[in-house]
């Protein structure tokens, strides 16, 4: 492929843990560029993309045509994957791959309004009809909800001054605005722009990515067949929080309390925890493509 659209982190990782073969059925929730799922197919599985982006069905759609029927692309929020199973009248799944967050594509694409280094409206919707862009949000939002947004999403410990900053200069249209008016609340310093909290906040709430990601957790456990495994790479860590929980929660078969007079039989347990920590990408992956300096792979198999 000529384009290098996004580059697919952890991919040998993913693969081990995935462990596809003939015969058996994957859904890839975020297909992307279909780095991922062409792996899969490579070795002769079938995949199933979703993308709630147009653009990635379309990219992902014309690279992988040449599996025929072992590849199909819907366009969908990967917290419908139940539907979308549903509707293709498949009960069950043997793996499931989450890859979450922005394409590369997206990202370097300024029209997506997803770059702090590159002028572009202040858009930020990974499905380009979703109902509210982030200057939707930047123009509109009262300062206490945007304040809770840099605060709980950027982890941002200026957020109230940086929300009543934008208070003052609403309207704000475009990216590089939104930029001036932070650096007005916190002064640059060296490389990382201090914007960069911000922009993260505004992205996880324009796409509600935490309420989907725990929508498609328990989707996507919910379809996987007995034995059938279930890989997850996050870039942030309140995601890779919701993840950690998610399987932690569900793969000890015994739990206690200090007021129980002995432990009880979990009633969630489904998993056996395939990574008890995190995998993380070499030193050679991160010199190569250094989004891959923050990805955590966690995964799990169906009991
Ligand atoms: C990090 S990229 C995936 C890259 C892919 N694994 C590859 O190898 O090319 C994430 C993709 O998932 C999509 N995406 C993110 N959240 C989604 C969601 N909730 N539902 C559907 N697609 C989503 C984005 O539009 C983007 O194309």
């Amino acid at each position: 492929m000529s384009i290098q659209y996004h580059e697919p982190v952890l991919l040998k990782e993913t693969l081990t843990l995935l462990a596809p073969a003939p015969g058996k059925l994957f859904v890839d929730g975020t297909l992307g560029g279909g780095g991922h799922s062409e792996a899969l197919l490579a070795a002769g599985a079938s995949v199933i993309g979703l993308d709630q982006d147009p653009q990635a069905l379309e990219f992902a759609g014309r690279r992988l045509a040449r599996y025929g029927e072992r590849f199909r692309a819907v366009r969908s929020n990967f917290a419908e994957v139940g539907r979308v199973l549903d509707e293709l009248g498949i009960p069950g799944i043997d793996g499931a791959l989450l890859d979450i967050g922005v394409s590369s594509w997206q990202l370097d694409t300024p029209e997506r309004g997803f770059s702090f280094q590159a002028d572009g409206p202040l858009d930020m919707r990974m499905d380009p009809e979703g109902p509210v862009t982030a200057a939707d949000l930047v123009n509109t939002a009262p300062v206490e909800e945007l304040a809770r947004i840099f605060r709980e999403y950027g982890e941002e410990s200026a957020a109230r001054r940086v929300a009543l900053q934008i208070e003052k200069e609403r309207p704000i249209r475009t990216t590089l605005e939104l930029v001036a008016v932070v650096e007005k609340v916190i002064p640059r310093r060296g490389r990382i722009s201090p914007a960069t909290k911000v922009f993260q906040a505004l992205r996880i709430a324009v796409n509600r990515e935490l309420e989907v990601l725990e929508k498609a957790l328990l989707e996507c456990s919910a379809r996987l067949n007995p034995g059938g495994r279930f890989a997850v790479i996050t870039f942030h860590s309140l995601e890779d929080r919701i993840v950690k929980l998610f399987f932690r929660e569900r793969s000890a078969e015994w739990i206690d309390k200090p007021e129980w007079p002995e432990p009880r039989r979990n009633p969630l347990y489904q998993f056996r925890l395939l990574t008890p920590k995190p995998v993380v990408a070499s030193e050679e992956e991160i010199n190569r493509n250094p989004r891959s300096r923050s990805a955590k792979l966690r995964g799990v198999e169906k009991l």
